[in-house]
């Protein structure tokens, strides 16, 4: 059973004509065979070095495609339009007007109904796509904020029904703006039918799981594994009395990890996405994908075997649906990142998290030293075609700051970051700490971004004033870094943490971030008197410039920009726009040498520049114009 992964694919082919059902017309047919021909090989390939060596490979892959045939054929003619369109645009999601929006249905607006209700205030925001936080049946009681998913054919009945699903994407779809969901497909809930069938004694449900047998095999594996959530959620097996041992929670107890060494969960979890990108869906956030595939003796995260998996789910999206996106949720060393976006054997994800670019950005306001986002860019290789990093300031989880310790270089620095976010000695943050590290230094932050910039109505206006301009410096360089740009929910009005959340008795502090919709906020929002109507107005504008300037697409290039000062950041992008942003409280100097100036210029503190180099009138060189205007706060 235990199969490794091959050098040299077993051959392997699979009858795709017949595997398409007569009703589909001739044109669609002829289709279906182009795109076919087009990406069998890497699905083949990547099939073949995951299961080629298990008995009955053929057949199981004969089913898996007629499988896919049928939900080929059963696909809305918008979509196909959709996938057509796309297929002549495949970067469309990579131009500078390109913004996100994140949030939890319920939250942001009660039902995925009044979700539908608030499409005219993401277009307002200039909103193109739109990440919905798990909405599908979720495990009843405790469920990760859904993120233990037990059905992922229905929608949360509390949220409302597949037909509110298909019709909000089709209202988002006319909006411009593209729906995108979880696919938590990592684990599913303990309730899930795979996991009840297997706790009933199904065998092939069982086969679905990891389950081992002894306790002095969970500490064999534990030896070498991280721990998510080590006090919410300690270790990484669950004895299950039900199975007979012990079965893999990466995550909670009863998330139940799934075993993708057994190609039925591969083909389970495809045929899933698909029904859900026939519904409308499209783009797919490929949930904890790092830890998808498990060997003993390792850390179980980014194995090689992920990305075959994933090559095999993008080849058989762009035989099926090809209009659909796929988003690696992989929050790991900047190194480990471009991979997601695939390899030489053929592209995989089209999006993947920017987390280091992420982290490094709030610990340069920590640090008031732009070194270690200087150390992340300088990592970060050009895009491949038709791909592109999610920039994001803050989301519904935790900051992780391990990710950046190949940067930071060693664990105090980063703790010292820890700590200086939950407002340690005087310091403006209010953060939540999350996880204990092994220094005793919080592993991680929670937070709302205002909340962690240091926002808060009960401080003077100029200090305010400096919270507003270290949110707004994060947000910008999400803005102007170089992908699609994702802003979460509230962040827009700066909404701080959420007042409901207590702590006492609560591990995963988490929930800080999730606050619901502050409605007396949004109300607020064209007053510029108020906080969140300065943040807003100046999202909103900054968003505007960016959506008019090419050089902020995902692909122009990107060079940092030397400078003497530690807490200055300036990088180009394209040949004529200069970010510079200064991470300190104190003014910074930049001297005109470095960005190509006239003369040297001063960098109020926590202020940032967005610069165009234009021609000057009179022919004398280039002159540098700012962009601020739109949204300065000062
Ligand atoms: C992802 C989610 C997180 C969840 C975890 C397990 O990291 O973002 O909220 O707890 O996966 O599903």
């Amino acid at each position: 059973m235990m199969n490794t992964a091959r050098d040299i694919p077993p051959p392997a082919s699979d009858d795709w004509a017949a595997a398409l059902p007569p009703s589909l017309s001739e044109s669609a047919r002829a289709q279906a065979a182009r795109r076919h021909a087009a990406h069998a090989p890497a699905l083949h390939a990547a099939l073949g070095r995951l299961y080629g060596d298990l008995p009955g490979h053929n057949s199981w892959l004969a089913d898996l495609m007629r499988d896919v045939g049928a939900l080929h054929a059963a696909r809305p003619a918008a979509l196909r339009a959709l996938d057509a369109a796309r297929e002549m645009q495949p970067d469309w999601f990579c131009a500078p007007d390109m913004l996100g929006y994140c949030c939890y249905a319920d939250r942001f607006g009660g039902t995925l109904r009044g979700v539908a209700d608030r499409v005219d205030y993401l277009a307002e925001l200039g909103v193109r796509y739109l990440h919905l936080l798990p909405f599908l049946r979720a495990r009843s009681g405790d469920n990760d904020g859904g993120f233990a998913v037990a059905s992922f054919d229905e929608v949360e009945p509390a949220l409302g029904s597949n037909a509110d699903l298909e019709q909000l994407c089709a209202r988002l779809r006319g909006a411009g703006i593209s729906l995108c969901a979880d696919l938590v497909l990592n684990h599913v809930a303990d309730d899930h039918p795979w996991a009840r069938g297997a706790a009933a004694g199904d065998a092939a449900l069982r086969d679905y799981f990891h389950v081992l047998p002894s306790g002095a095999d969970v500490a064999r594996h534990e030896a070498t594994l991280n721990q998510v959530f080590p006090l919410a959620a300690p270790g990484n097996f669950t004895h299950v009395p039900a199975m007979g041992g012990w079965v893999w929670t990466t995550f909670y107890p009863y998330q139940w990890d799934l075993n993708y060494r057994n190609p039925q969960v591969f083909a389970s979890m495809m045929l899933a996405l698909l029904k859900l990108a026939n519904r409308g869906i499209e783009v797919f956030r490929l949930d904890s994908i790092a830890y998808l595939w498990k060997r003993e003796g390792g850390n179980c995260m980014n194995e090689p075997e992920v990305h075959l998996v994933l090559q095999a789910m993008r080849a058989l999206v762009a035989i099926a649906a090809p209009g659909v996106l796929l988003k690696a949720e992989a929050i790991v060393p900047t190194a480990a990142l471009p991979a997601y976006f695939g390899n030489a054997a053929g592209p995989t994800c089209q999006l993947a998290y920017h987390s280091t670019l992420m982290a490094a950005g709030w610990a340069a306001l920590a640090e008031q030293d732009s070194a270690l986002l200087r150390a992340v860019i300088a990592a970060t290789p050009a895009l491949p075609p038709a791909a592109s990093w999610l920039t994001y300031v803050r989301c519904h989880d935790d900051i992780g700051w391990r990710i950046l310790l190949p940067e930071a270089g060693a664990q105090p620095r980063l703790d010292a970051v820890a700590r200086f976010f939950t407002g340690a000695d005087g310091a403006y943050p209010r953060g939540v700490p999350f996880q204990a590290g092994a220094s005793g230094a919080p592993a991680a932050t929670n937070g709302m971004a205002a909340a962690l910039a240091g926002i808060d109505p009960q401080r003077a206006p100029e200090v305010q004033r400096d919270a507003l301009a270290r949110m707004l410096l994060v947000y910008g360089l999400a803005l102007a870094f170089g992908g699609l740009p994702v802003l979460y929910m509230g962040d827009e009005l700066g909404m701080g943490n959420d007042p409901r959340f207590d702590s006492a008795g609560n591990d995963d502090t988490r929930w800080v971030q999730r606050p619901p919709m502050d409605e007396s906020r949004l109300a607020e929002r064209q007053d510029n008197g108020t906080v969140a109507g300065r943040m807003f107005n100046a999202l909103r504008g900054m968003a505007a410039v960016r959506a008019s300037l090419p050089a902020l697409a995902a692909h122009a290039p990107r060079r940092l920009l030397p400078c003497a000062d530690p807490a200055v950041l300036a990088f180009e992008r394209g040949a004529r726009f200069l970010f510079i942003a200064n991470f300190s409280g104190r003014e910074a100097l930049l001297n005109a040498a470095e960005i190509g100036a006239p003369e040297d210029r001063k960098l109020a503190p926590w202020s940032m520049m967005w610069l165009q180099r234009r021609p000057r009138k009179d022919g004398t060189g280039d002159g540098l114009e700012l962009l601020n205007t739109a949204w300065e706060v000062r």
